[in-house]
């Protein structure tokens, strides 16, 4: 019988969050980790994802733009990797100038050979722009209240700083903005509806299978046991729309997406406040599992 050796772990200092402030320890260390190693996995990264998603990952990013505003016209896509996501908005005829922002090079050079980048002739008689921006998300190179929304999928989870990028998404957002944040969240057995997070075979896939296949396939199991890492180490459902509404977030909804594999939280920035979004501020779930 062949043993398979168990797959590299992530160095420890990359995650290690403060549970108060929710920074890692070593923020410029954690950020150069985890820009080498999307940019070691760029090739395939869209294969994996479809791959160990089932592709689940691509009907996600499709909840998430039937979410998005009608009337977003200038949409950021942070975190935007291979460029998936603003894809998925292009194909929705959504949205006018689509910036796909992301501090890998090489993700963003793959989102450049997918066509984006560019104008794009819509069936609908609309030409969209796409642009790419290589930005670090927690410093964005946009001026106060310029954007109709901002999307990050699988992004938030990455960044060093999780309140220092969630503020400043919250900065570049006009004033009936629209935050929109896809990700895979840390379980928390005991929360209660959507905020429990992912369910036992959810995670057992995750930690078990998921390093194993990346490894064949990609012969970086560090790439692969990051995901579950980074998950274990990142917020709780709860805790996140906590961190939302403490950087001025609010009208905050959470959907829980199949078994709790991913969340998609939306929010809008504090100076729309009237009473029906400080009512809202009381998360809601709906299950879609
Ligand atoms: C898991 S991928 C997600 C890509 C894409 N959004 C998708 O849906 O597939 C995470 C991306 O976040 C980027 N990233 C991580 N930290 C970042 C930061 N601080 N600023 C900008 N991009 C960052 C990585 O380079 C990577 O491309």
């Amino acid at each position: 019988m062949v043993r398979q050796r168990a797959p590299a772990a992530p160095p420890p200092a990359i995650h290690d969050r403060n549970r108060q402030t929710w920074t890692v320890r070593d923020p410029q260390a954690h950020g150069r980790a985890v820009r080498a190693m999307f940019a070691r996995i760029a090739g395939v990264y869209d294969f994996m994802n479809h791959l160990l998603s089932l592709n689940l990952d691509r009907r996600w990013r499709r909840h998430l733009i039937e979410r998005l505003d009608a009337h977003a016209h200038v949409v950021l896509d942070c975190c935007a990797g291979t460029g998936d996501l603003t894809l998925a908005c292009l194909r929705a005829r959504r949205g006018h100038l689509l910036l796909a922002g992301d501090f890998c090079p090489e993700m963003l050079a793959r989102a450049r050979r997918k066509g984006l980048g560019a104008a794009h002739d819509g069936d609908d008689g609309v030409v969209r722009t796409s642009a790419l921006l290589a930005a670090d998300a927690q410093r964005l190179p946009l001026p106060d209240a310029s954007l109709d929304a901002v999307m990050i999928a699988f992004g938030a989870r990455n960044l060093a700083d999780v309140r220092a990028g969630m503020r400043e998404m919250a900065r570049v957002l006009r004033a009936d903005g629209q935050l929109l944040v896809l990700d895979f969240f840390r379980a928390d057995p005991g929360a209660r509806g959507c905020a429990r997070g992912p369910a036992r075979p959810v995670r057992w896939w995750l930690g078990a299978t998921l390093p194993r296949l990346g490894r064949l396939f990609t012969r970086d199991g560090f790439a692969y046991s990051y995901l579950p890492t980074s998950m274990d180490r990142f917020l709780s459902v709860t805790e996140f729309v906590a961190l939302l509404q403490e950087c001025g977030l609010e009208g905050l909804e959470v959907e829980r997406q199949s078994l709790g594999v991913a969340h998609l939280v939306t929010a809008r920035p504090h100076r729309l406040r009237d009473s029906q979004t400080s009512r809202a501020d009381v998360a809601r779930a709906r299950s879609e599992s």
